[in-house]
């Protein structure tokens, strides 16, 4: 099992390039399975959740090629192969087999998913969405069974805004007979770079990126190139890197206007965020001042960001409060952030941070994708070696994290460890 070495202090300058947006890739690659011809994502980052999708497609009869960053699946082969175990535990996004098999293939054997551990994260609202358009879904033995004689439009209100359910329904939606109406949708720009895909597959959906996305029912669907937005919470660590431990970064391949709510707060707190076109550039920061934080649906502050920003808390002046809206149980960095004698304290849905509070290394775990990225940032700039261990969740999410970083003067390197050495499990 691998490790990052990571040796606090070093200055971060240059510039660092954003990968295609793991959220957007989950999907994308799923939403291949509902053309009847070959589908090409240039882009791609390439993270275990990536490749994770790939064996899936691979397992069900998909012929997929791969190659820096761009992947062409060949779906005309494809079969509804049951899927109960094995790979979909490995990621969340392994839901999406679920929509894009049912909607292709009108039934689909898929086993419950996997993804960090973030308190409940149940998906009765894309189950509701199958069932509305005409689906009997059950759950036996830990695998959800779909299945439909035909699929038709519905008009379907979530009573949670969620981002997989409102893909997924889109995903069966665009083969179901008739108009398919959701309400209350997600509006997060990886639900429109997933309806951008399929109307280049010939489907017909408006709406998408707004609470009403309407959804007319196509026959068939063909084969189309697609080039993946940024990954707006990978561009949004990097810009909280170089805010607490940057002396000038430019962050490559973002689209500003997906980062605004980071970048109000950063601006709140005295970072001087300066936009391009397609760039972010983060000066040297001289003093960081306390904010408080709410994570909230898009356009809101991101959950995913909340907790690579709370290392950033730690080093700025005064108490402040992050609050997670979204999941119930993700603060599991502050246990790990108090090894490097970070002062945080989780009260229910909340965290109080009080600072300025110099790091010491330590030898922390990755307990998750987020909290991963938090340990990296705080092992930037603490005094000393830190390790990270359980890197694995890291990699889901982050491409090239090791040689980004490496890139713009970071100190870190991965360590082959065997697996008796490793410590603090
Ligand atoms: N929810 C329900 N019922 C459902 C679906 C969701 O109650 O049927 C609740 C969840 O428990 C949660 C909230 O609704 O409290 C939002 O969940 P959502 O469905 O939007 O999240 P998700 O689709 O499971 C995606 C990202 C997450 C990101 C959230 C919120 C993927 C694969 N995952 O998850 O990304 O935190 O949206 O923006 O797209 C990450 O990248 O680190 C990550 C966890």
């Amino acid at each position: 099992m691998d490790v990052y070495k990571i040796r606090g202090g070093n200055r971060l300058q240059g510039t660092i390039k954003v990968s295609g947006a793991k959220n957007s890739a989950v999907a994308l690659i799923p939403a291949s399975i509902l053309a009847n011809s070959p589908v090409t994502i240039e882009g791609l980052p390439e993270i275990s959740d990536v490749l994770t999708l790939q064996s899936l497609l691979e397992e069900i009869g998909g012929i997929v090629n791969f190659h820096e960053g761009t992947m062409t699946i060949d779906p005309s082969e494809m079969i509804a192969m049951p899927l109960p175990n094995g790979d979909v535990k490995k990621l969340r996004a392994s839901y999406y087999l679920m929509g894009a098999m049912l909607g292709k293939f009108k039934k689909a054997v898929i086993g419950l998913p996997g993804g960090c551990h973030l308190g409940p994260r149940p998906i009765d609202q894309h189950i509701k969405g199958f069932e509305a358009l005409g689906a009997k879904v059950t759950n036996e033995h830990g695998a959800i069974y779909l299945r439909a004689d035909e699929l038709r439009g519905a008009k379907i209100y979530l009573d949670v805004v969620s981002v997989g359910a409102t893909i997924n329904i889109m995903l069966a939606a665009v083969l179901a007979k008739g108009q398919t109406i959701i309400e209350n949708a997600a509006k997060e720009p990886e639900i429109i770079d997933v309806a951008t895909l399929l109307t280049n597959m010939g489907a017909k959906i408006k709406g998408a990126g707004t609470n009403v996305i309407r959804i007319d029912g196509v026959d068939e669907l063909h084969g189309t190139n697609h080039t993946i937005i940024p990954d707006r919470i990978e561009a949004g660590t990097f810009m909280i890197m170089a805010a607490v431990a940057g002396n000038g970064v430019i962050i490559d391949n973002v689209i500003p206007f997906h980062v605004e709510a980071l970048t109000a707060k950063l601006r709140e707190m005295g970072v001087n965020v300066v936009e391009g076109e397609e760039q972010i550039y983060i000066p040297k920061t001289d003093k960081l001042h306390a904010v408080d934080v709410k994570t909230l649906v898009y356009p809101g502050f991101p959950t995913d960001l909340q907790q690579p920003f709370s290392v950033l808390l730690t080093q700025a002046a005064g108490s402040s409060i992050i609050t997670d809206t979204v999941y119930s149980a993700r603060f599991k960095q502050i246990d790990e952030l108090r090894r490097m004698n970070a002062d945080g304290r989780v009260e229910g849905r909340s965290v109080i941070l009080t600072g300025p509070t110099p790091l010491q290394a330590a030898t922390v775990r990755a307990t998750d994708l987020r909290a991963g990225a938090a340990l990296v940032i705080a092992g930037l700039i603490a005094e000393g070696e830190t390790e990270v261990q359980e890197i694995q969740h890291i990699e889901r999410g982050y491409s090239s994290l090791i040689q980004k970083l490496r890139g713009i003067g970071a100190d870190i390197s991965k360590v082959p460890v065997p697996e008796k050495a490793a410590v603090n499990k």
